[in-house]
């Protein structure tokens, strides 16, 4: 879920043009200048990948590119951090993936 109407006392949000990708096979419209995390969290996805070991969820945590809790496959290119990675037209972005320890 997006916010789509802030409180009149904070500015309007604006948002980037929309565009269409891909999440698991399912096209989906984001807006450019969304993370692939913030995609993925608006689609109420809240586990992005799995842990190799135990294949516990992981997703979202430190959103600034440290944990590596948010890796997800774009473009056939796997091991991307969600929560860096801009979103482009037509990304075709995979989720679920075992990757990692624990
Ligand atoms: S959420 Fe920690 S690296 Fe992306």
């Amino acid at each position: 879920m997006r916010i789509t109407r802030s409180d009149a006392s904070l500015p309007q949000v604006e948002r980037g043009t929309p565009i269409t990708v891909s999440i698991d096979g399912q096209s989906v419209v984001a807006y450019a200048g969304e993370t692939v995390a913030a995609v993925l969290l608006a689609q109420g996805r809240r586990t992005f990948r799995q842990t190799a070991r135990t294949g516990a969820g992981r997703g979202l945590f430190c959103g600034i590119g440290i944990c590596y809790d948010c890796l997800v496959t774009v473009d056939g290119m796997p091991n991307v951090r969600a929560c860096l990675t801009p979103v482009a037209a037509g990304a075709v972005i995979e989720t679920g993936t075992k990757v990692g320890h624990e």
